[in-house]
């Protein structure tokens, strides 16, 4: 709580030269000054908040990447559901079936013996094949038109048409492999878009490599190729949504509304995903844990989101099978998506349209009572709040910008963890939430201190011995 203990220097300052002018204790707010220190409404909710217990939950979570469908990324579903659970709450676990591609753990290219080291294009089948090389310039239909590649490797240069197109074209001709080279230097990390039936196993070479094999075959040599891919697989998958809901305390009073605070448990291959996004799973847990037993009079849905790093699928699944009639009463999505890093920036609130609406303007104004500015408003897509806002439900991305360098690496791990941050940002948004969603809010609430500044025990005490 950097800013805070800022605060509390800045107002000891204050304190010291206002006690020398022995004026009342209450000072007008200034800007970078909490305005509600002990705001009881905010307190319910701060302090039950315990940020060593998201910070508990990020390591266990991190023990693993949890990429989407993988027995990993379940046993984190597992876990939310159990912790759920433990607080109370009654659980469903929203399966969900998307269309998957995964990538070779093997690929390998030989060359009249000589082997070289060439790229798997993103949806490259499998296949094992060995055939002669057979060079047909950019494989346009115009170029292929009355070539036989049947039992051939076909050898492509880069460029007029997709590689996607490229590949079709050779296999639709017989061919049983494709080469394709750069037309400039250095690699091609190329995508062949989707998946494909007509796909035969497709990789890349450079354009050197390319060049020399042309000029063999152009002087007649017999250039033969051995081409493996394995472990390339593409079909349906599975993956999973948490969903808890707390509904309103009380039936009469029940405003008929929700509000989504919204996480994703999964993570990209190869990276712990401490921040991204165990660190805003453990804090959509901590809020659930501190919220369970306040009173409330709009419902509030914790959940935790399968398959964000694909596209945000678990999201765009939950969002387009709402029930008949949950799309109007869902009025805010609070999405956490790397709430913790030490090594990132401030907190951003940031909106699919980089307008303010509902969620920005209840934590904006929370933020400004705890920390004595609020926090800023961005811009930024890339996270489960787009199927919300696509849907027209005001929704925020609470990130920390500029971001980590740990971002996707295997280096997203515990140890880069701000337990103040952690606590920063549920606070922020804790508070948010509670302020729309706390019981008497539909009725005029009693004026609070907002305009005054109370100033903490100890510091009046030092004050009034002036
Ligand atoms: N945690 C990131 C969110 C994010 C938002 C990162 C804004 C950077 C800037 C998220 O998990 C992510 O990596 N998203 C993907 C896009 C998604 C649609 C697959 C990304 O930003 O590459
Ligand atoms: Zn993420």
């Amino acid at each position: 709580m950097g800013k805070k203990s800022k605060f509390l220097s800045i107002a000891l300052a204050i304190t010291l030269v206002i006690g020398s002018l022995s004026v009342p204790v209450f000072a007008h707010p200034t800007k970078g000054q909490p305005q509600s220190m002990d705001n009881p409404l905010d307190k319910k909710v701060i302090n039950k908040i315990d940020a060593d217990n998201i910070y508990n939950t990020i390591d266990y979570l991190q023990q693993t990447p949890r990429v989407a469908s993988t027995p990993e990324e379940y046993a984190a579903v597992q876990y939310v559901k159990g912790q759920f659970e433990s607080y109370g709450y009654d659980v469903e676990v929203q399966e969900f079936e998307y269309f998957g591609y995964t990538a070779p753990h093997t690929i390998e290219l030989t060359i009249n013996g000589e082997s070289l080291n060439p790229l798997p294009f993103t949806y490259t089948p499998s296949g094992d094949v060995q055939a002669p090389l057979q060079y047909v310039g950019q494989g346009t239909e115009a170029e292929l038109e009355g070539e036989d590649l049947t039992g051939k490797i076909a050898l492509v240069q880069r460029g007029t048409n997709s590689f996607a197109e490229k590949v079709i074209n050779v296999a639709e001709k017989g061919a049983i492999g494709i080469i394709i080279f750069n037309n400039a230097a250095g690699a091609i990390n190329g995508t062949l878009g989707a998946v494909d039936d007509r796909y035969v196993p497709a990789v890349s070479i450079t354009q050197a490599q390319g060049s020399e094999l042309v000029t063999k075959l152009h002087n007649g040599e017999t250039v033969t190729a051995s081409l493996r891919v394995l472990g390339a697989d593409a079909g349906l998958r599975t993956s999973h949504n948490v969903i808890a809901s707390k509904k309103p305390t009380n039936k009469k009073k029940d405003t008929g509304k929700v509000i989504t605070l919204t996480s994703h448990h999964d993570s990209v291959p190869g990276a712990p995903g401490a921040n991204d996004n165990a660190s805003g799973t453990a804090m959509v847990l901590e809020l659930a844990r501190v919220f369970k037993n306040l009173p409330t009079d709009t419902e509030i849905r914790f959940i935790t989101f399968g398959a964000e790093e694909l596209g945000l699928i678990g999201s765009s699944h939950y969002v387009s099978n709402l029930p008949e009639g949950d799309l109007d009463r869902i009025v805010a999505n609070f999405n956490l998506d790397m709430v913790g890093s030490r090594d990132a920036g401030e907190l951003v609130i940031n909106t699919v349209d980089g307008q303010p609406n509902l969620v920005t303007e209840l934590s904006q104004a929370s933020s400004l009572r705890l920390n004595g500015e609020p926090s800023r408003l961005g811009r930024s897509g890339s996270s489960d709040h787009v199927p919300f806002a696509e849907a027209g439900i005001p929704a925020a991305l609470f990130i920390h910008s500029p971001l980590e360098p740990w971002y996707h690496t295997p280096e997203d791990t515990i140890d880069k963890i701000s337990k103040e941050k952690l606590q920063d940002v549920a606070e922020i948004v804790g508070t948010a939430i509670y302020d729309f969603a706390r019981f008497d809010n539909q009725t005029p609430k009693q004026p609070q201190k907002h305009n005054k500044i109370k100033l903490p025990k100890q510091m009046y005490f030092e004050e009034s011995i002036q």
